[in-house]
């Protein structure tokens, strides 16, 4: 799976891609990740990336012909279309992303991401250029980066060789593939925060009986879908 994005900030993934398990992966070779600079696929001096918006209004908006030539030069023109590659645009007025959606686009080759920035982007990107417009909550972010770090590590930890440990995983995923999401404990199994105060790992979690314990995390499970 290759993960491209195409940003105005491509210092916001630096961090992130070169200290998590993200970072393990791309090593691992499971999964590649490259940033695209906007400002690269400008073709004025000053690498202008955003412009008034016709009718008036406040603050600028992304313009669509570098966002056409960056897409443009990521998709292979011979695969076009292609049924395993997606261009995504994050925006508030996208389809709300969820698990289910998640593993979808886990099963595909190519992902094309495209941050939103400033107070919006041509809507021309949304009309010709993408495929999907996602939306990651119902509320309102300053651009598509964050959104972008989201969608990547939900999709991410579903493709084979990228968390670990992926038989405890599995154990987690459901027949319905929703995934199960109980509460854990570690040492200690006892905690005082003050005197005479103690929070308690729960006495089940203790006893070495399987059929309990599972029976016990069923009650408490809730299966994200
Ligand atoms: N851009 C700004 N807010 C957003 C959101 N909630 N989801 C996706 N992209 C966004």
């Amino acid at each position: 799976m290759k993960f491209d994005i195409i940003t105005i900030f491509p210092e916001i993934f630096d961090f992130y891609f070169k200290h998590s398990i993200l970072k393990k992966a791309q090593e691992k070779g499971v999964i590649k990740i490259k940033v695209h600079n906007l400002r690269d696929f400008t073709e004025d001096k000053h690498k202008k990336v955003d412009d008034k918006p016709f009718g008036g209004g406040r603050g600028m908006i992304l313009k669509l012909e570098p966002i056409f030539k960056a897409v443009s030069s990521l998709r292979n023109p011979k695969q076009i279309p292609n049924p395993k590659s997606r261009v995504i645009l994050f925006t508030p007025r996208g389809k709300k992303f969820n698990q289910k959606m998640a593993s979808q686009f886990a099963k595909l080759e190519q992902l094309i991401l495209i941050c939103g920035r400033y107070e919006g982007i041509d809507e021309r990107v949304a009309k010709y250029l993408c495929d999907e417009q996602i939306s990651i909550g119902d509320y309102v972010l300053m651009g598509g980066e964050l959104p972008a770090l989201v969608f990547i590590e939900t999709v991410a930890r579903l493709i084979k060789g990228v968390i670990g440990k992926s038989e405890l995983l599995e154990e987690r995923i459901t027949k319905e593939k929703g995934f199960r999401e109980y509460p854990q404990y570690t040492r200690p199994e006892v905690f005082e925060p003050k005197k005479g105060v103690q929070w308690k790992v729960p006495k089940v979690l203790l006893s070495g009986n399987h059929k309990k314990i599972e029976e016990w995390r069923k009650k408490h499970s809730k299966i994200i879908e």
